[in-house]
């Protein structure tokens, strides 16, 4: 079964079952935001792939990593082989974050009790749709899936264990080969994610 997440799982909990992902308020970035951003994929794929938060044309259009990072994201997953729509892609923090900047509204990092309120959504997905494995994409998915500080490049490209018996591989956010200025540098950093990837796929077939 595909779809998105939100319309999806049919049994998240009480409270929230009144109004879904749309309607949470366990933390304050629902006001500024333009809407929550589900996760996508099918229930029962073997790999998971979760981000930081929207950005925003995520925020704009409802859907994940479909901006700049997504872009990136994509060539990199064909690029190892690996199909985006077998995927479910996700994000640790459902609500962009950002501060105004004249008509540009610029990204901020969620903080840690952010990502510890949003972390319900994730686990949700996570129980939902029992992935192999999951693609932690930057520190702060990984934060929210091992529930303590992650030094992203001393534990990149290792299947890690999670508390409740998942798997998880830990690599870089897109938006950080985006950052990096040298060319060179570029390059190297985006074939070993793409490296990474392919090991994910190779854990999770
Ligand atoms: N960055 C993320 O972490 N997630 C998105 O959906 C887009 C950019």
């Amino acid at each position: 079964k595909s779809g998105r997440w939100a319309e999806a799982v049919p049994s998240v909990r009480a409270p929230e079952r009144e109004g879904g992902l749309q309607a949470c308020r366990r933390c304050t970035l629902w006001r500024d935001a333009t809407q929550a951003v589900p996760g996508e994929g099918p229930m029962g794929a073997r790999l998971m792939l979760v981000g930081e938060q929207p950005g925003d044309q995520e925020d704009l259009a409802g859907r994940a990593f479909v901006g700049p990072a997504g872009q990136v994201l994509d060539r990199a997953l064909a690029e190892a082989g690996i199909v985006r729509s077998d995927c479910y892609v996700t994000n640790a923090v459902k609500h962009f974050k950002f501060t105004p900047r004249g008509k540009r509204r610029i990204h901020q990092k969620p903080d840690a009790g952010e990502v510890e309120h949003c972390r319900w959504w994730l686990e949700e997905e996570v129980a939902a749709v029992r992935p192999r494995l999951i693609v932690a994409l930057g520190a702060t998915a990984g934060r929210a899936l091992l529930r303590r500080e992650v030094a992203v490049q001393r534990e990149r490209g290792a299947v890690l264990r999670l508390e409740e018996g998942r798997s998880m591989l830990l690599t870089v956010h897109p938006s950080f080969l985006l950052r990096l200025p040298d060319p060179a540098a570029k390059a190297a950093e985006y074939d070993r994610f793409v490296t990474d990837l392919r090991l994910a796929t190779s854990f999770a077939m």
